[in-house]
């Protein structure tokens, strides 16, 4: 079983981590409303879906959407909520069971960050650009090197050039942060110290470790203090797009040559 597999089965959807990343999809969910071009005549591809949340938001906006991934268990959990113009199906993204030119937008979610060794970043990449029609768009949300250096064994940030790069010849196109990181810092840092020491370098060790947390004493305060914060970085993210620029979570948006 792989770790995406484990957390599938054990992710308890009371988790502060879910929550956030709920209440972010919302703000992402606007973004790319306002910044990609969507209709009912595209097909979508959702490369490393998990557990199909994207593929179910881009079901409403588009004609098609097929989510690949290789964890079986995330990959039950997205055929209970499929739609009708959605396909959920098992394989591997370095190497793409589709043709050429396939997909009007390649999209990634916090995939490309977990494919760690360089030459299948780089196989996964070119497989993303190959299966993107020629003026498509390639869509990517991961979290970048600013100031998130590789944290864990599981996570490999990479700066923005690094991605320019290896989607050559697509040109990016358009790059905003999503979250102004400035109140986040002081909790981040102090649960960096904390996971740090606790954490063997698992992906599983952090959700399990968080559980622990909200379920221990500190629970409420700890709780409290995470939703604080994110709320009090939604209006500083309003005034300002500059500050955004500062967010380790950011959206690439990659465009392939017409020819
Ligand atoms: C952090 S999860 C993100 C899932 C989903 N995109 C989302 O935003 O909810 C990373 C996903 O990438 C998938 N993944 C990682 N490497 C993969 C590979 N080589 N082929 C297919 N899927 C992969 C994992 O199984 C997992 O579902």
């Amino acid at each position: 079983m792989n770790v995406w597999d484990k957390i599938g089965k054990d992710h308890s959807k009371n988790n502060i981590m879910v929550f956030i990343g709920d209440k972010q999809q919302k703000n992402i969910e606007k973004l790319f409303l306002i910044h990609i071009p969507l209709n009912k005549k595209m097909h979508v591809l959702d490369a490393g879906c998990g557990n199909g949340r994207w593929s179910s938001w881009f079901s409403k906006h588009v004609k098609d959407v097929v989510g690949i991934d290789n964890s079986k268990e995330l990959l039950a959990l997205a055929k209970k909520n499929q739609k009708k113009n959605t396909k959920f199906i098992f394989g591997d993204i370095e190497k793409l069971p589709f043709k050429d030119k396939s997909f009007d937008i390649s999209f990634t979610c916090i995939v490309l960050q977990h494919v760690l060794e360089p030459k299948k970043f780089q196989k996964t990449t070119k497989e993303l650009l190959r299966v993107t029609k020629p003026g498509g768009h390639i869509l990517l949300f991961e979290i970048v090197k600013k100031y998130e250096k590789k944290r864990e064994d599981y996570i490999a940030c990479r700066p923005v050039s690094e991605y320019v790069k290896a989607f050559r010849p697509a040109k990016l196109e358009k790059h905003l942060g999503v979250r102004c990181p400035y109140p986040l810092f002081g909790l981040i840092y102090v649960s960096k110290k904390i996971l740090t020491k606790s954490n063997k370098g698992d992906v599983r060790d952090t959700y399990a470790l968080w559980d622990r947390l909200e379920h221990s004493r500190l629970g409420k305060p700890v709780k409290a203090a995470f939703l604080g914060t994110y709320y009090a970085s939604i209006p500083l993210n309003m005034i300002s797009r500059r500050m955004t620029v500062l967010s380790p979570e950011r959206i690439m948006i990659f465009r392939k040559p017409k020819k």
